[in-house]
């Protein structure tokens, strides 16, 4: 017989679809099981129309740029505008809030800037998946940068943002001061290394096979009010550690508020 070797990546990733779509079964299944209730929930959507008050509290100025490309994005500043720039990219599915520590220690150093990638917030969101392609993702943060009417910026980025991030200096280098990123590998090393990965890494990873499916990730993430938000801060598996940093309820309504309009664009950043 044959082995599987689950280093292979062909594996990996037909397994990686086996087991999202285990998890989207398991979860409709206990939800219809869980009687009414169990359905309702699953269907629960509040109102997150409005920007909760803790966010408003934070002291900044809200705004949107226009690039060259014609692309719209909303963004958050602090700081003089005659102080370098600092520019941060924020992750999936997360927004300029997160942000707001940072934005504190370094208002008096620089004009910092948080803006809302592509899909993301008040920010444009092309329906077509292809316009979310790492170079389009690459592009605004270029353009950015111009339109805001600096020479160069330093990027600060997280997950996905980080991703991205990578790739700046790589087709831009003149724009770019200095890149500061947390959580996600220099795209081009990953690509090099990816040949052998772990079946931990893996298994910690699937959720970008699920991602890339269609429809099935939109039910999912927006199920039970976003539940997904809640358990990615908060939960006892991904959620932050430290008991006394975790989110409060309205905190965690601040990204439920950016992510509402629409998931489609964020998901689409697996996708294309
Ligand atoms: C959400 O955005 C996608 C494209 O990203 C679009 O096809 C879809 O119609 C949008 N849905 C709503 C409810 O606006
Ligand atoms: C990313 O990794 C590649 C391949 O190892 C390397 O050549 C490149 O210098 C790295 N990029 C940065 C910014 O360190
Ligand atoms: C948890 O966070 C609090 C507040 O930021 C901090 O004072 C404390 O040292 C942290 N505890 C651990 C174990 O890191």
């Amino acid at each position: 017989a044959s082995q599987i070797n689950p280093d292979d990546k062909s594996v990996q990733v037909s397994i990686g679809f086996l087991w999202a779509v285990f998890v989207v079964v398991t979860t409709v299944v206990t939800t219809l099981f869980g009687g009414k209730k169990g359905i309702t929930s699953f269907f629960e959507k509040k109102d997150h129309s409005k920007l909760p008050d803790v966010a408003k509290a934070v002291d900044v100025q809200h705004d949107f740029v226009s690039t060259k490309s014609g692309m719209k994005f909303e963004y958050v500043h602090a700081g003089e505008a005659d102080k370098p720039l600092m520019l941060c990219m924020h992750g999936f599915p997360e927004c300029w809030y997160s942000w707001r520590y940072l934005i504190e220690k370094f208002r008096d150093r620089y004009h910092i800037v948080a803006f809302h990638s592509r899909g993301y917030g008040n920010s444009d969101k092309p329906k077509e998946i292809n316009k979310y392609h790492m170079n389009y993702l690459v592009n605004d943060v270029a353009e950015i940068i111009e339109a805001l009417g600096y020479p160069r910026a330093t990027l600060v980025a997280h997950d996905w943002g980080g991703a991205i991030a990578w790739e700046v200096p790589k087709y831009f280098p003149h724009l770019v001061d200095k890149v500061i990123i947390m959580n996600a590998p220099n795209t081009t090393a990953a690509r090099y290394y990816r040949k052998g990965i772990g079946f931990s890494q893996f298994l910690k990873s699937w959720y970008i096979c699920l991602y890339q499916m269609p429809y099935l990730p939109e039910l999912l993430v927006q199920s039970k009010d976003f539940g997904l938000l809640g358990s990615a801060f908060n939960g006892k598996k991904m959620g932050i550690k430290n008991k006394s940093n975790k989110l409060t309820r309205e905190e965690i309504d601040v990204y439920k508020h950016y992510i509402g309009n629409n998931i489609s664009g964020p998901l689409n950043y697996y996708r294309a």
